[in-house]
């Protein structure tokens, strides 16, 4: 079709939240609506409204502290795709990203990946969801598990966690990690020693694993373990390539792979691997594909 039967793009309020979910649901995502709100509060939310069908397409993109913005929730209703939704969305969100002096970076689906390469999105590394079970326990046996070597995370901890997330990622997102900790059920450990730490959210499907970041795999491997001991049922996790121990590890667990991602950015060097986006082989899981 052409691009003049693409519906114009609006920014979408906490009221759209209701409309917008479904998408996400549709597509077979975990976010839940308060992973939605955070586009809302903190970044900002465009979508496509059909006057029959109501909210058919989103695009979120989200600042973080000066280096970059993400983007994502980049969702069309299967029976309006090809019609251009996703780029013009896309380039609202770099727009505002753009205005801000933010190059925007994101974690691309298959799917979504060719419509960012004609965007000028280049990538950066790849990840995979691994999908696995967790057994019940509890938070406090599964610490003592870890004989010493991890605590339960304190209010205090939340500046050193987000100067450790901030080196792994490359920006700082307090705000984010604040948010995810404020959850109900929401579980995070850190290491005794100071050197990471790993939360865990509800999420629409499963239990989202991250961020996770540490210094070795091993230790990422001990925080996952002591995560794991005190969750319920089916858990994601959004492990980097290059982190093959704790591929694994995971897969002697009984996680499959279930979806790959690519951290992609645009960028106006060559080749956005020249550019650099934080100490990625120190972020052992990501917050998940909308957060990075
Ligand atoms: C990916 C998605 C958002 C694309 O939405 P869309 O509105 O159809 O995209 P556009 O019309 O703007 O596509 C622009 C161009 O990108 C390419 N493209 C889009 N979808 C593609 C696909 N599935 N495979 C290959 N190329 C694709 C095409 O070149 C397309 O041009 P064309 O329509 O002339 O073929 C949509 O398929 C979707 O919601 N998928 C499920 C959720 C998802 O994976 N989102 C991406 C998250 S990173």
């Amino acid at each position: 079709m052409a691009p003049s039967d693409t519906l114009p793009a609006t920014i979408l309020t906490t009221e759209d939240l209701t409309a917008a979910l479904p998408l996400s649901v549709a597509a077979g995502w975990n976010q839940t609506a308060l992973d939605w709100r955070v586009f809302l509060d903190h970044g900002r939310v465009f979508g496509c409204r059909d006057e029959r069908h109501g909210l058919i397409a989103t695009a979120a993109c989200l600042p973080y502290d000066g280096s970059f913005g993400f983007v994502s929730m980049v969702l069309v209703d299967a029976a309006w795709r090809h019609r251009g939704h996703a780029t013009s969305l896309m380039q609202a969100c770099i727009g505002e990203l753009e205005r801000q002096g933010m190059p925007p970076v994101l974690d691309a689906t298959p799917e979504g990946a060719p419509v960012y390469e004609k965007l000028g999105f280049k990538p950066l590394f790849g990840l995979h969801r691994l999908e696995g079970e967790a057994r019940a326990a509890r938070v406090a046996e599964a610490v003592e598990a870890a004989s010493g070597a991890v605590r339960p995370f304190r209010d205090a901890d939340l500046e050193a966690a987000t100067a450790l997330d901030a080196a792994a990622f490359g920006a700082a997102r307090g705000f984010l990690l604040a948010d995810f900790l404020r959850r109900d059920r929401v579980k995070a450990i850190v290491l005794a020693d100071g050197s990471g730490f790993a939360l865990a959210r509800p999420g629409f499907r499963a239990t989202q694993i991250g961020p996770v970041v540490a210094r070795r795999e091993s230790d990422a491997i001990r925080l996952l373990e002591t995560l794991l001991a005190s969750l319920e049922g089916r858990v994601f996790l959004d492990v980097p390539d290059r982190q093959a121990q704790i591929g694994a590890w995971a897969a002697a667990r009984g996680f499959r792979r279930q979806r790959p991602f690519t951290r992609m950015a645009k960028v106006k060097v060559a080749t956005a691997a020249a550019a650099s986006f934080g100490e990625p082989a120190r972020l052992m899981a990501a917050a998940g594909p909308e957060f990075g």
